[in-house]
């Protein structure tokens, strides 16, 4: 186990020898992201520019709480929603899928980068996601996923020997709020692996609305390792008297020590039961709601 008052002046120092000018870190909120954008702050101040990036793809509220918690620092938000859209339109296949999120994820961030001028990049790998993306399992696209175009002066990986729950002992000693710390794994493509098939805006737009139902349900009295909600299709269903061909979501809800492997809850009928009839009496577009009961392995946590 990591000893937290030991790394965390020894990662400060680290960064302040390597980053000697404009750095940036593409900062999304997460526990990984987040843990080394107040490192890097602390060692370097305003010389880091964090980006963050609205794909379209975060969870509800998402971008409004991140402008919040980082207001300190020097936060650049780029809206490229329309981009991100724009940019699946057609693509059914998940791997494909990853890889045009993860590209258009780094066009933009280079885009940013070259005006910005940046000299230094900082990345929040840590050290599952190495030995995830070298045995091939899926393409992690925080990894590999470097701004090619780009010749910085040097790559910055403060965390990349910690596993995640070093990482969220990190966030606590850093004083980063209880949301971050104890914040759910969430994808890098974000809320396009929760969709079966071709991302669309009304698919998002449900998916983060049902995101949200089972976070509210779950979250707090279960403490699921991660829980979410995903689009898997589309069947018959009747609403108000009238048939109507609907969405299918899908709940998903794990026990997990490392996201390496992991079990699906068992979640109590009448919980069940409520996230079912909050989804479809919230939204009105779906007609049906299933409950995930594969572990993993076979199955991945993640839809795609
Ligand atoms: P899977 O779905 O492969 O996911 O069982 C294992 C854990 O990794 C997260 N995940 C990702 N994280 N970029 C990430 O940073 C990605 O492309 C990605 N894909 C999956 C997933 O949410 C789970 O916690």
């Amino acid at each position: 186990m990591v000893k937290v008052e030991k790394f965390i002046p020894k990662a400060i120092d680290r960064i302040k020898e390597q980053a000697k000018g404009k750095t940036i870190i593409a900062l999304s909120g997460g526990v990984d992201s987040s843990v080394c954008a107040v490192l890097a702050y602390r060692a370097i101040g305003d010389d880091l520019i964090p980006i963050y990036i609205d794909t379209g793809l975060m969870r509800k509220g998402e971008t409004k709480r991140i402008k919040e918690i980082f207001e300190d620092m020097n936060l650049q938000t780029i809206d490229a929603k329309d981009r991100f859209l724009k940019a699946l339109v057609g693509i059914k296949d998940p791997e494909e899928k990853r890889k045009v999120v993860g590209e258009t994820f780094i066009r933009v961030f280079e885009e940013e980068a070259r005006i910005i001028n940046a000299e230094y990049l900082i990345q929040g790998t840590i050290y599952p996601d190495r030995i995830e993306s070298d045995g091939g399992i899926k393409s992690h696209h925080n990894v590999g996923g470097l701004p090619e175009h780009i010749d910085f002066k040097e790559i910055i990986e403060p965390i990349d020997d910690l596993y995640k729950d070093e990482v969220r002992e990190v966030a606590w000693a850093l004083d980063l709020p209880e949301e971050i710390c104890e914040r759910m794994p969430f994808p890098g493509p974000g809320l396009s692996v929760r969709i079966i098939g071709e991302v669309t805006e009304e698919k998002v737009d449900v998916v983060r609305e049902a995101n949200a139902i089972v976070e509210e349900e779950l979250l707090e009295q279960f403490k699921p390792w991660q829980t979410f909600a995903a689009v898997i299709g589309k069947g018959t269903g009747v609403k108000g008297d009238v048939r109507v061909h609907g969405w299918i979501i899908a709940v998903r809800a794990v026990g997990s020590r490392d996201g390496m492997t992991a079990e699906a809850l068992e979640l109590p009928w009448e919980t069940l039961r409520k996230i079912e009839s909050r989804i479809s009496g919230e939204i009105a577009s779906v007609a049906r709601v299933l409950y995930d009961l594969s572990p993993k392995p076979p199955a991945t946590i993640e839809f795609e």
